[in-house]
């Protein structure tokens, strides 16, 4: 088995160089995280979290999966959320999706992809809410855009509707859900404008319909 040196090089330079700018920076750090931000993100290699919005370690509680989904019945994404707000006390949850995104492509195709369309099929339930819209786009590249944004909205729903924050509101905890989405080609983030602070923005932003 490779052991992959290179990464554990990496890994010893990047340590040294924390420290050094930082003393005692893990020591400290080992003895609490206080994030005040939780990022939903897709797992894409291209859209690291931390680095995209400049945070050091201990800064942002990071959940991450293709699609940067938040379905109902998943507990690991469930207990994340949980985790930050009930613990942490985290003040604001990031949903980011990014341009391009290969699970909002794959699920668009008509071929199969085995397990992962499963999953994607709550992408493909989007679409079908938003085919009158997402009809007019004639070409692929501003389709699968339009759908990555749409997605991210439907996930800040699906943070919204989750109990834990429910609760949270309802016990006037602070806590705000935002939908950002992320340029590839650019490095830059966009605000979908989104953001639900309490029961009243979260009435107030998907009153339109009853699923966005
Ligand atoms: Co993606």
């Amino acid at each position: 088995m490779k052991k992959l040196p290179e990464l554990f090089a990496n890994n010893r330079d990047w340590a040294y160089s924390v420290e050094k700018n930082h003393p005692d920076f893990f020591k400290t750090l080992a003895k609490q995280q206080n994030p005040e931000y939780l990022w939903i993100g897709c797992s894409d290699s291209r859209v690291p979290a931390n680095e995209i919005v400049g945070l050091a370690p201990g800064e942002l509680f990071v959940h991450r999966n293709v699609g940067n989904l938040v379905v109902h019945g998943d507990m690991n994404c469930l207990s994340v959320i949980q985790y930050a707000v009930d613990v942490l006390k985290i003040r604001h949850i990031i949903v980011c999706g990014h341009y391009g995104c290969g699970g909002v492509t794959a699920s668009l195709e008509k071929k199969t992809h085995g397990l992962i369309d499963n999953w994607l099929r709550d992408i493909k339930d989007i679409y079908s809410c938003h085919q009158d819209e997402l009809k007019k786009y004639k070409d692929r590249i501003s389709l699968v855009n339009r759908l990555c944004e749409l997605n991210v909205v439907r996930q800040v729903y699906n943070v919204c509707h989750t109990t834990i924050v429910q609760d949270a509101w309802a016990r006037k905890q602070e806590l705000a859900v935002h939908g950002w989405i992320y340029g590839i080609e650019d490095g830059l983030l966009r605000d979908l404008k989104v953001c639900a602070a309490g029961k009243e923005d979260y009435a107030r932003i998907f009153k339109k319909t009853s699923r966005p």
